[in-house]
């Protein structure tokens, strides 16, 4: 089995003449949680929906699973999208549908699955991520922003996908509920042997999660490894970044972690 699932080669993005992206390559292995982290306005998001198809590259390539977006037909790129989920950070329900319809949607959308099935798979994914059945029935606005990041996850898991996109998983969550978010992502990435690819700003998030991070800087990857090691880069935007008290705090855990 082919180890590396996505392949970034030579990757520009521009919209008019803003340069987004300039020349970023990235590959990410089977199995490993890649974070992207970087300012505002950075190009994470971006960079996430090039991997998803959703823009095209100005110049360069982008691989998922060994195919490329940009040279094959609409077919074969289709059978691939069911093969990863996405939890964006806006947009993560579709309100006017319950959770129940809302997690049926992209088994409605195969047209090849029962309604029978379709409901055993939906009551499965809500247990997966700690829904009662209970809830199946309600709107999203009924939820708490804990339960529809929850729910949304039950939807992205929905297909049985290989490759989890996350972008800003934890925002808007407060610490207790981020905290119980990510060892729910992190006990399904384990359970169901999960890569990730996930944009993310919150450090403690980071930290639990990444198993390499990858900075996003003035259109290019300035720093990729082990957080150890990007944490070492003497970038404006990395020791920025990890200046603060929090990120003194979170890092004297990390190094308190692996040494034990
Ligand atoms: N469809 C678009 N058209 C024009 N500019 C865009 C579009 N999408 C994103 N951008 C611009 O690209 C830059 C990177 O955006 P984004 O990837 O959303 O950043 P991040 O997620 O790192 O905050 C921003 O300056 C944004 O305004
Ligand atoms: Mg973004």
């Amino acid at each position: 089995m082919k180890r590396c699932l996505i392949e970034v080669n030579n990757l520009w993005t521009k919209f008019g003449d803003h340069v987004v992206h300039r020349d970023v390559s990235l590959a990410i292995d089977r199995a490993e949680v890649l974070s992207l982290v970087g300012g505002s306005g950075s190009g994470k998001t971006t960079l996430l929906r090039q991997m998803m198809g959703l823009e095209t590259p100005s110049a360069g390539e982008v691989k998922v699973f060994g195919v490329s977006l940009q040279h094959n037909d609409p077919e074969e790129i289709r059978r691939i999208r069911n093969r990863w989920g996405v939890l964006f950070q806006q947009g993560a329900l579709f309100s006017a549908l319950t959770v129940y319809d809302n997690i049926a949607l992209p088994l409605r959308e195969l047209g090849t699955v029962d309604e029978g099935l379709i409901r055993e798979l939906v009551l499965l994914k809500l247990e997966m991520v700690g829904i009662e059945a209970a809830h199946a029935a309600k709107m999203p606005s009924d939820l708490s922003g804990g339960m529809v990041k929850r729910v949304a996850l039950a939807r992205a898991l929905a297909l049985e996908p290989e490759l989890l996109f996350l972008d800003e998983p934890t925002a808007g969550l407060d610490p207790d509920r981020s905290e119980s978010f990510v060892q729910l992502i992190e006990d399904l990435r384990r359970e169901l042997e999960l890569t990730v690819v996930m944009v993310t700003h919150d450090l403690d998030t980071l930290i639990s999660l990444s198993s390499r991070v990858a900075v996003l800087c003035d259109q290019r990857i300035v720093a990729i490894g082990s957080l150890a090691e990007v944490v070492k880069s003497s970038h404006r935007f990395i020791t920025n970044f990890f200046q603060g008290e929090r990120g003194k705090r979170a890092l004297q855990a990390l190094s308190e972690a692996l040494v034990k």
